[in-house]
């Protein structure tokens, strides 16, 4: 079909005209994915099945245990039917009304769907030390939603993020003055950490051996400090942020919390930890940070280590820990003005900030750990 005025397209037809219009609809409605498994985590789906125990919970059973209105029962299946082909749950047949009485389960041959937890599924069980049910809240809250709205917007505009044009302030400002959303992106940040240190104190401790001093560098409340505090006494270890996120923290034994800026100063150590914190900046910025690092741990003439923990833009070659990255990317764009680099990209900052040397350990899933030496 032609349209007046308008110029000839080049031509697509018959199975690649299709191919591209399904392209284009599974990524507009790619949101649906994290709306429907943030739906799971608030309606408690995860742990309904965690608590029915290791075999299947039939359907009927979760639907009882969600205590949903009687009208919206129906509509579980399809919120599961979705999660499961997400790789969230894993379903299996099971026979209707099982959990009944035998009599009654011989007459009833009928089967109807059950659900067990996949690894994914378990770390958005509410308890599970790991879970990452906080960073999805917080990511999926409208407060961090609403600057997505503005981003064509944004790149007409003056702002420096999306976010602080949706909400007028920085992000940083944001969760300083709002104490109720500072707390959720907290416990997003604490969630992750103990994520991560679970991972590098079991399978990596020689990274702190021979280390008697850290700084953990825009620290937030203290979990990772915390964790090699009490996985290394002999490490003294300072957790440094800024006072709106410290200022009422009180350390023990061999932890201490203190209250700065990282762009000002920061206390000298044998190593400085930096987890999460320059993907949060642009280049000029993460050069400065750089160079207070340099300074912290070269004092008094010794020579300690940075421990950077952030991702390294494609140098994973499974296509979902690369989808990953560049998703990212465009989240710390939105929200701080951050970026995630590339190896040439880091190694152009270290070098900028006067480093010798570093050393990336892809040992952290989508994240590596990177030294980087005076
Ligand atoms: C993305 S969070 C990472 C928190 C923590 N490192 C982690 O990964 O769990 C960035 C942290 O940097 C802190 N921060 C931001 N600006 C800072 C500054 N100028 N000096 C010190 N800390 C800062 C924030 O308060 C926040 O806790």
């Amino acid at each position: 079909m032609n349209f007046e005025g308008e110029k000839m397209l080049p031509i697509v037809a018959g199975d690649e005209l299709l191919e591209a219009q399904a392209h284009i609809w599974n990524h507009l409605f790619s949101f649906v994915n994290s709306m429907t498994l943030k739906c799971a985590v608030e309606l408690g789906i995860p742990d309904a099945i965690h608590h029915h125990g290791p075999h299947p919970m039939p359907l009927s059973h979760l639907v009882s245990a969600l205590q949903l209105h009687s009208n919206k029962t129906q509509f579980i299946y399809r919120l599961m039917r979705l999660l499961t082909h997400s790789g969230f749950f894993v379903a299996q047949k099971v026979p209707k009304n099982s959990g009944k009485e035998e009599e009654e389960e011989e007459e009833e041959e009928e089967e109807e769907e059950g659900y067990v937890l996949t690894n994914s599924s378990r770390l958005l069980l509410k308890h599970n030390p790991c879970g990452v049910t906080p960073l999805l809240l917080s990511m999926l809250h409208p407060t961090f939603m609403e600057p997505w709205q503005l981003l064509s917007d944004w790149f007409k505009s003056e702002d420096r993020t999306p976010f602080d044009m949706a909400h007028a302030m920085s992000f940083w400002e944001f969760m300083g003055s709002k104490p109720k959303h500072g707390d959720i992106f907290n416990s997003a940040m604490a969630s992750d950490a103990r994520l991560v240190m679970s991972v590098l104190l079991d399978k990596h401790k020689g990274f702190f051996e021979g280390v008697r001093s850290l700084v953990d560098v825009g620290g937030n409340t203290g979990t990772v400090g915390k964790a090699i505090a009490e996985a290394f006494p002999q490490i003294e270890c300072t957790v440094l942020d800024l006072p709106q996120v410290v200022g009422e923290l009180k350390g023990e034994g061999n932890l201490k919390y203190v209250e700065g800026d990282m762009f000002k100063a920061i206390p000298p150590a044998d190593v400085l930890v930096l987890k999460w914190i320059l993907h949060d900046w642009n280049d000029e910025d993460c050069v400065k940070i750089l160079k207070n690092c340099k300074e912290a741990i070269t004092s008094n003439g010794k020579k300690g280590k940075v421990m950077v923990i952030d991702m390294v833009v494609g140098n994973k070659e499974e296509d979902t820990l690369i989808q990953g990255h560049l998703l990212f990317d465009m989240a710390v764009m939105v929200f701080v003005n951050g970026k995630q680099r590339d190896e040439k990209e880091l190694s152009e900052a270290f070098k900028e900030a006067g480093f010798s040397g570093y050393k990336i350990f892809p040992i952290l899933g989508s994240r590596s750990l990177i030294e980087i030496y005076p």
